[in-house]
């Protein structure tokens, strides 16, 4: 292995740089490689059977194209229908999303958890698992808001939100039975930390708001325990779909430390 050698962090769009965020924070050096399945965004409307098709193949391709050391499956949706078999594809370390029912059971006073997520999240049995084994005795409200991964892809580019996404997404846990004692709220979305601001307004103060981001970050880092890291070439994004119509997102990208986007 060469210190150059890249992490892949994937995900359908720009939701997986909440999670680059963290790993920034946890290993400045590491070179990143950030692919986004924007040709296929969003992921959260779409069928196990087309998910569980395309990840594991997209992802062995780009295994052979970038050499990464490790892949990180920076996407909930992916994670939760198609990770074993992208572990069973690939011969290098995979590192999963998995939703963060776990800590916010540790943190919830009143005993109800909101987990917001797409619609092909919120209905696993990934998910019921999670709920068994780390929330008994709790109740965890689901709710499926598409409309936040639209809000999180339009703030990235500095476009306005789309009108009442952080409304809805709300009203969708608090109307549910119980929904008013929601005190924690897992975004097992890795879009909608980038919207937590907004949506911190609008649910109040009491709220509090938990993701996998950390988590992934202590793993990557954990996993790489030991190995040098050598940024040879600036990081940068790679893409399934045309590169010429994602100029609205290099400010964005900027920030992150991706300094230009590439076609796939
Ligand atoms: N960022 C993805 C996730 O964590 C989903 C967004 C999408 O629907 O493509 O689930």
């Amino acid at each position: 292995m060469k210190p150059s050698d890249p992490i892949l962090l994937f995900d359908s769009g720009v939701g997986g740089l909440s999670v680059l965020g963290e790993l920034r924070k946890t290993l400045p050096d590491a070179p990143v490689i950030y692919a986004a399945d924007l040709a296929a965004l969003p992921y959260g409307e779409k069928s196990e059977a087309e998910i569980a098709a395309r990840v594991p193949a997209l992802l062995g391709r780009m295994v052979e194209r970038f050499l990464p050391r490790l892949v990180t499956i920076a996407c909930n949706t992916a994670s939760t229908i198609a990770l074993a078999a992208v572990r069973g594809a690939l011969d290098v370390p995979v590192v999963g999303t998995v939703p963060a029912i776990k800590p916010a059971a540790a943190l919830t006073k009143t005993g109800t958890i909101g987990l917001l997520g797409t619609a092909a999240t919120i209905r696993q049995t990934y998910v019921d698992n999670l709920e068994r084994e780390f929330a008994g005795g709790k109740k965890l409200l689901r709710h499926a808001a598409p409309e936040l991964v639209a809000a999180a892809e339009a703030k990235l580019r500095g476009e306005p939100l789309p009108t009442g996404a952080i409304e809805s997404a709300v009203a969708g846990l608090r109307d549910q039975d119980g929904g008013e004692n929601i005190d924690t709220v897992v975004l097992a979305c890795t879009h909608f930390p980038l919207v937590v601001s907004e949506l911190s307004d609008q649910f109040g103060n009491d709220v509090h708001f938990v993701d996998g981001s950390e988590g992934i970050a202590r793993r990557i880092a954990h996993l790489t325990q030991g190995h040098d890291f050598k940024r040879e070439m600036p990081d940068f994004m790679v893409t399934t779909s045309d590169h010429d119509s994602l100029n609205s997102l290099a400010a964005a990208l900027e920030t992150y430390g991706l300094s230009e986007v590439r076609s796939f």
